[in-house]
């Protein structure tokens, strides 16, 4: 159990989350699941939270976890079930993944990047936004920034030819082209101290709401998932797509806001970056998966898909929350200072 400092186990929310919290308290032992079937898994905090705990086992885990509860049967079983709901409701949204044409999968890939997904929270963010909710919206993208590129990394065994090397190509950017400190992860922390933040890994997930862990969870699914690699093909393609328009308009917000360039860095580091990323996505990680696995390009565009969806879900729960003067959080930040 020794290594880089672990995050404390969360606190549970409800039965779900509660046994498998209870579990990893204790040594690796069999335990009977609970019921899962009727939880809406892109609502419920509590199976979200649950999920979460079970896919943190493969990255950094938590404090006092013995590291075999990672491969424990029992809890990969809960796991399997909690996984099933997850796509259930996800295909009751975005509906089964449709058969398509290879060659039609590039252009389906760009209409979605022009389709309107409705509320904006980089526009609101740049335009009406403030400081305050600027650390909120951190906060909600720590779950998966903190960790960025990770979730993507488990595919890169299960690709071959161009599209590997297109992945390889863009997660070594990803992890900072060798620089420890310029890991796009730690460039994100470096933006959450700049505002007054705890940049510690998984410092908030007791405040993520259901919506933010199911962004994280759905990346670690189609990434920990050989049957989900073109999914998660198109995840990161899509990913890369919809990216520099964001970026800038983040990085706009906080030049508002007075913070000066180091803060800035994470955002501006990705407008240039993924200006080349979408292209290399493009050409050669969705090209280079259907030339090698042609016939999957209905998979990669549920990834795709999927991702929209729980980032529309993510966006509308934000800006609800605010335009009625609540928090975003489950509970609200108790600090606040000046950017
Ligand atoms: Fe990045
Ligand atoms: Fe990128």
């Amino acid at each position: 159990m020794s290594g880089p400092a672990r995050p404390a186990l969360p606190q549970p929310r409800g039965p779900v989350s509660d046994a498998v919290i209870h579990a990893l308290r204790r040594r690796p032992h069999a335990f009977r699941s609970p019921w899962v079937e009727d939880l809406d898994l892109l609502t419920s905090d509590d199976a979200q939270l649950a999920l979460a705990c079970c896919y943190e086992l493969h990255y950094v885990s938590f404090q006092g976890v013995d590291d075999d509860w990672e491969w424990s049967p029992d809890l990969l079983a809960l796991r399997r079930r909690l996984e099933r709901a997850f796509v259930r409701r996800l295909v009751e949204e975005v509906g089964v993944p449709a058969s398509i044409k290879d060659a039609d999968v590039l252009p389906s890939l760009n209409e979605i990047t022009t389709r309107d997904g409705g509320v904006s929270l980089s526009r609101y963010m740049v335009e009406d936004g403030t400081v305050d909710q600027f650390r909120e919206f951190c906060v909600h993208r720590s779950e998966y920034q903190r960790k960025e590129a990770d979730p993507h990394t488990w595919m890169i065994p299960r690709l071959r030819g161009r599209a590997k090397a297109a992945a390889v190509t863009i997660q070594y950017d990803e992890y900072g082209e060798g620089q420890a400190d310029a890991m796009h992860a730690e460039l994100f922390g470096v933006t959450m101290r700049t505002l007054g933040l705890d940049s510690t890994y998984g410092a908030y997930r007791d405040v993520l709401p259901a919506a933010t862990l199911a962004t994280g969870n759905l990346v670690t699914m189609f990434g920990l998932h050989r049957r989900w690699r073109a999914a998660c093909v198109g995840h990161l393609a899509l990913f890369e797509m919809t990216s520099v328009g964001p970026m800038t308009r983040y990085s706009e917000a906080l030049a508002r806001f007075g913070v000066e360039a180091p803060g800035r860095h994470f955002y501006d580091v990705h407008v240039e970056a993924d200006a080349w990323h979408e292209q290399i996505a493009q050409s050669e990680l969705v090209a280079g998966f259907l030339e090698h696995e042609p016939g999957n390009g209905g998979t990669l565009l549920f990834g795709a898909h999927a991702l929209m969806e729980v980032e529309r879900r993510l966006s509308e729960y934000l800006l609800d929350a605010w335009s009625n003067g609540r928090s975003s959080l489950l509970a609200p930040l108790a600090h606040r200072s000046a950017a």
